[in-house]
């Protein structure tokens, strides 16, 4: 498609499972947390799929797991953002909608210039030396997503794990405000973090940042 409000609204209109729309460009891009997607035109992969199985934090996990590897580098901050050099590049996002799971991705592949406000400072493939095209990112990013779903949830748990700085060690401030060091996911894929007063939690909503 060509220009869209957003591929999740599009994704959402016939629920089809396995269906996938893309779009060069999307006027209403939506982010997580109800944040925007700055979604310019020609500029980003912006891609949704309709899909019916797993858990979502699994998905979320899977999902997280094609990009980075799509890509082809990068570290993944749970739940599933891709960074390069510390800078967000890809995010990944998942509405329910009845029994079906509405996912959406969005990698900025060439964008040069970004908002100063962001919370999270952002990047793309192109200001970090990945240069690939869109074409060619859409075509690996659809095969991985496909062969990521389809691994059982404990080997995506384990590949998360193995490609994740943030699983474990990593010293982060929670949406709480509290701070801690990562210990781990729980079998559903939550992250578990040791809070500095011993106590053990596992955030089950919104994310980390590191300190
Ligand atoms: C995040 O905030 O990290 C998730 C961003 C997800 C953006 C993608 S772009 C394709 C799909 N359509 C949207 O409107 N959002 C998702």
């Amino acid at each position: 498609m060509e220009t869209v409000d957003s591929t999740m609204l599009e994704a959402r209109r016939d629920l089809q499972p396995g269906r996938i729309v893309g779009a060069e460009e999307q006027t209403a891009g939506i982010g997580r947390h109800g944040r925007k997607w700055i979604s310019p035109a020609g500029s980003g992969l912006y891609v949704s799929i309709v899909l019916t199985a797993k858990p979502v934090p699994v998905i979320m996990l899977a999902l997280g797991l094609a990009t980075r590897h799509a890509i082809g580098c990068g570290d993944i901050r749970w739940p599933n953002d891709v960074l390069l050099n510390g800078k967000k590049c890809a995010g990944v996002l998942a509405q329910l909608e009845d029994d079906k799971i509405i996912a959406g991705i969005g990698i900025n592949v060439s964008q040069t210039v970004f908002p100063d406000d962001l919370e999270t400072p952002a990047t793309s493939l192109l200001l970090e030396g990945v240069t690939v095209s869109r074409e060619d990112l859409l075509v690996r990013l659809v095969a991985l997503m496909d062969r990521y779903i389809g691994l059982g949830s404990d080997d995506i748990l384990q590949q998360f794990t193995n490609a994740s700085s943030y699983v474990f060690g990593k010293r982060v401030r929670m949406e709480t405000g509290a701070a801690g060091v990562t210990c781990g996911l729980d079998p559903a894929g939550f992250l578990r973090v040791r809070e500095d007063n011993g106590t053990e939690t596992t955030i089950l909503a919104g994310g980390v940042r590191p300190i």
